[in-house]
């Protein structure tokens, strides 16, 4: 199940060349590349860079936490924490191809020092107990059928106290997903937990919920414009550049199942 998890998402081999080549033909100076630049393609879950610093700021972070983002995809989240707050990120993520591209961008912005990327499984952290004082997944737990052992092993890595923020799509009441999506192109990879059994497996792992946001409004606004840019001409890098031209048709999808209720975005900032 991990091999077609990671080649659903890295199948597309050299993703920073793909990535450097629509920079440059959107007329971006890697010399003088920001994190902003890369938003539009490594910020990869709803509501981008926008949700990440929403949630981020439920994790209380300073310049001396060390953070783990589990599911790091692009590094686009880890590196928009290690900017804003100055503190060091970890990211571990099942996907080697994608480990190599966070790895690669993150020197493009000069963040090498303060990010680093290993390939993994979240289900099974390669870390020391109490290892970091906070801990954020987004748009990852849809790949993952044990999400106990992956709560489980969020909690183990984290100090007494800690913050985690996990923000997810969420199975919803409206019926069975419309295919491809973003996570899968078809249901055998994709493992959606209902709002009810989010919380409970958060609270088995230990953890204290703090508060919980139902952003599916928001996200279907979002998709709803991605799908409209998508028809006319389409911003220029986005996540097409590695999920390949279904991309459009996921777009749209997205757009169906979050309408229908089908599917609900959900964060939940937690406490160890
Ligand atoms: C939709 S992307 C989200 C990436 C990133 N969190 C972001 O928001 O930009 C999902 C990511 O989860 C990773 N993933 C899926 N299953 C995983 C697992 N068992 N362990 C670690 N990473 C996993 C995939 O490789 C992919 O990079």
């Amino acid at each position: 199940m991990a091999d077609e998890v990671a080649s659903h998402y890295g199948g597309a081999g050299d993703l920073a060349g793909a990535i450097a080549d629509r920079l440059r033909q959107a007329g971006k100076d890697m010399d003088r590349l920001t994190t902003a630049d890369l938003a539009s393609v490594d910020e990869f879950h709803i509501r981008g860079r926008k949700a990440t610093l929403e949630l981020a700021a439920s994790l209380n972070l300073d310049g001396n936490s060390r953070v783990l983002d589990i599911g790091s995809g692009l590094g686009g989240p880890a590196r928009t924490l290690a900017e804003t707050f100055f503190c060091h990120v970890t990211g571990i993520d099942l996907t080697q191809a994608f480990c190599d591209a966070a790895t690669a961008m993150s020197g493009w912005v000069g963040l090498a020092d303060r990010v680093d990327f290993r390939q993994g499984d979240a289900t099974s952290l390669p870390f020391d107990d109490h290892a970091f004082d906070a801990a954020m997944t987004m748009h990852v737990a849809m790949n993952i059928a044990a999400k106990d052992r992956m709560y489980a092993e969020a909690r183990r890595v984290l100090k007494p106290g800690g913050r985690f923020v996990a923000y997810d799509v969420l199975q919803g009441e409206g019926g069975e997903v419309i295919y491809p999506v973003p996570w899968a192109r078809e249901p055998s990879i994709s493992h959606l937990a209902t709002p009810d059994a989010m919380a409970s497996l958060l609270r088995d792992a230990g953890f204290r919920i703090v508060a919980t946001e139902d952003s599916t409004e928001a996200s279907q606004r979002w998709f709803e414009d991605m799908a409209a840019r998508m028809a006319g001409s389409g911003p220029a890098v986005t996540f097409q550049t590695f999920l390949g031209a279904d991309f459009a048709t996921m777009a749209r999808n997205q757009v169906a199942n979050l309408r229908d209720r089908r599917i609900r975005t959900v964060s939940y900032v937690c406490e160890a």
